[in-house]
């Protein structure tokens, strides 16, 4: 296992359309995938892609996790918002309501920064995992965010183009100014 260099915005790798997985249960991806998650956990990161590593392909690791879901959400209605350590080969996504919500986004390719990025907050997405089983699952808030984001990865799209309100581009560490505001 080992650390990856992360690209960095302007990289071109960033903004490439990634190709397909012929076969997700090659012995190559699984190594890639392992090495993603390492350099994903060590960033403590909610998500990766496989582009921000330099690899141009339809892979993606994230994780929503029980903290990062709107507090106050019954245990019922949590299962939607949070999905433990998952892979995803190939993905697709559909939208279930195109409502927007808006919520602050970093990204491991921009470091140092939060932008505030209006999403769908509920969609279904679909796509293999490493043994090639079909993994399809619904998702809202936060997960539905991270999923989306990291898909953004495949086909060259950084969060900084979903905003419509740069103002709200800002260094993590003046994030204080803005929590109360929402
Ligand atoms: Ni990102």
């Amino acid at each position: 296992m080992a650390i990856l260099k992360i690209a960095r915005m302007g990289h071109p790798v960033l903004a490439e359309m990634a190709k397909p997985v012929s076969d997700p249960k090659n012995p190559g991806i699984r190594n890639l995938v392992n090495d993603m998650v390492e350099t994903m956990m060590d960033a403590n990161g909610a998500g990766l892609a496989a582009p921000q590593v330099h690899v141009p392909l339809r892979v993606v690791v994230f994780q929503a996790p029980s903290e990062r879901a709107d507090p106050g959400l019954g245990e019922d209605e949590q299962y939607d918002h949070t999905a433990p350590l998952t892979v995803l080969i190939n993905p697709e996504i559909a939208i279930l309501d195109p409502t927007p919500e808006g919520g602050w986004e970093g990204c491991m390719s921009v470091p140092g920064l939060r932008g505030w990025v209006e999403r769908p907050a509920h969609i279904r997405y679909r796509g293999f995992g490493l043994d090639g089983e079909v993994i399809d699952r619904v998702a809202r808030g936060f997960h539905a965010r991270v999923v989306q984001h990291e898909c953004d990865h495949l086909d060259g799209r950084l969060y900084t183009s979903r905003m419509d309100d740069l103002s709200r581009l800002i260094f993590e560490s003046e994030i204080r100014h803005f929590q109360k505001a929402g």
